[in-house]
């Protein structure tokens, strides 16, 4: 087995704990006869396993029974889709901070409904290199909700502080769910697909307090309606039964072998700061792309050499000593490393110890 150092941006790194348990369960999970991706969505097995990965979720983020977990199928991209029919009001204002590609894209969603969407900021003019400060933003008491995006995996930034607002407010975590302690009580609406905190790719976690179920409007097809997710526990079909066995023992892995979210944060501040002090000690060798240092992310780490061609020889070699998924999404360019909760600290050590080595040799 030659596992390398996997730095993509999603699907990404899933812990060895998570994966050879479920190496052992594809072939007979427990008692059951069959494999886990053979069983009952109906069957006594997976509903421990939904229940657990639902208990543990609500345990890590410190909620009770006014909220509800949910999985659903297509990932946060649908989950755009369904918040814009199910909360967005006509003429009522859904409010927006642009502060990336996600985040346009769900905008772009509601764009489609008749709300009035506000966009209440937006670092597009500057190619989003910066966040702003949430206490600088104005937002309506009486909008349909408040949606922002906690970290922007293009980018490289990520919000240390929240929204305050009185309205319903909204977040996009898809790339750094379940990776730090937060106020999980002051959201309306928390939801990410699972493929770079939590699991295999094709479904999102949507984690929904209960009285905002009650916006809904009647009459959207079923499988667009969040109300019909939660009466059914996220079975009104088919679930994706593989993808969510692996959450639940991905959330099972940071609560009993990581400790919680607390520790999980310390362990990311540790590898990120390993990264990002190589790009800082490099006597600008390396330039982070993010433009204030507050503002960078501990998730998705973005800089630039001085030019394209020590970029590309930069990934070339980093492939040649084990690194995969190091380079730039494909709308930005330069270099990226995704180091997601799973990202073990070895990996870190030896990217850092190696964009050193780099830099040393073609400076
Ligand atoms: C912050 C963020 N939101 C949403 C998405 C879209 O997720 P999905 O591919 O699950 O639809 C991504 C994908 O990378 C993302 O990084």
């Amino acid at each position: 087995m030659t596992r390398k150092h996997n730095f993509y941006a999603g699907p990404a790194v899933l812990p060895l704990y998570a994966v050879t348990r479920a190496q052992e369960a594809i072939l007979e999970y427990m008692d059951s006869g069959c494999g886990i991706a053979e069983i009952s969505h109906r069957s006594k097995y997976f509903d421990e396993i939904l229940d657990g990965s639902i208990a543990t979720a609500k345990k890590l983020l410190g909620l009770g029974d006014d909220y509800h977990v949910i999985y659903v199928g297509g990932g946060a991209s649908m989950v755009f889709a369904i918040n814009a029919l199910n909360f967005c009001k006509e003429g009522k204002k859904a409010q927006f901070i642009d502060s990336g590609t996600w985040a346009s894209r769900a905008i772009t969603e509601a764009s489609r409904t008749k709300a009035q969407v506000d966009v209440v900021w937006s670092g597009k003019d500057v190619k989003y290199s910066h966040l702003p400060e949430p206490e600088d933003l104005q937002f309506d008491d009486d909008a349909s909700f408040v949606h922002f995006t906690t970290n922007n995996t293009i980018y490289g930034t990520q919000f240390k502080k929240f929204p305050q607002v009185k309205a319903p407010l909204f977040a996009d975590m898809s790339s750094d769910f379940f990776s730090r302690p937060i106020d999980a009580n002051k959201f309306s609406m928390i939801y990410g697909g699972l493929q770079k905190n939590l699991g295999p790719a094709g479904a999102a976690m949507a984690i929904i307090r209960k009285d905002i179920l009650e916006n809904i409007p009647q009459g959207l097809s079923e499988m667009l309606d969040l109300s019909v997710y939660v009466k059914k526990n996220s079975i009104f079909n088919t679930p994706p039964v593989f993808t969510i066995f692996m959450t639940n023992l991905v959330l099972k892995w940071l609560d009993e072998e990581i400790g919680g979210l607390a520790n999980m944060q310390k362990i990311n501040e540790e590898k990120a700061g390993l990264i990002y002090n190589a790009i800082d000690s490099s006597d600008g060798f390396y330039k982070g792309a993010v433009d204030v240092k507050e503002h960078r992310s501990l998730m998705n780490i973005t800089w630039r050499c001085k030019t394209e061609e020590l970029e590309k020889l930069f990934l070339t070699e980093s492939q040649t000593h084990g690194f995969m998924g190091l380079k730039g999404h494909r709308s930005v360019g330069g270099l990226r490393a995704s180091v997601y909760n799973s990202c073990p600290m070895e990996s870190a050590k030896t990217l850092a110890d190696f964009m050193n080595d780099f830099a040393k040799r073609n400076g």
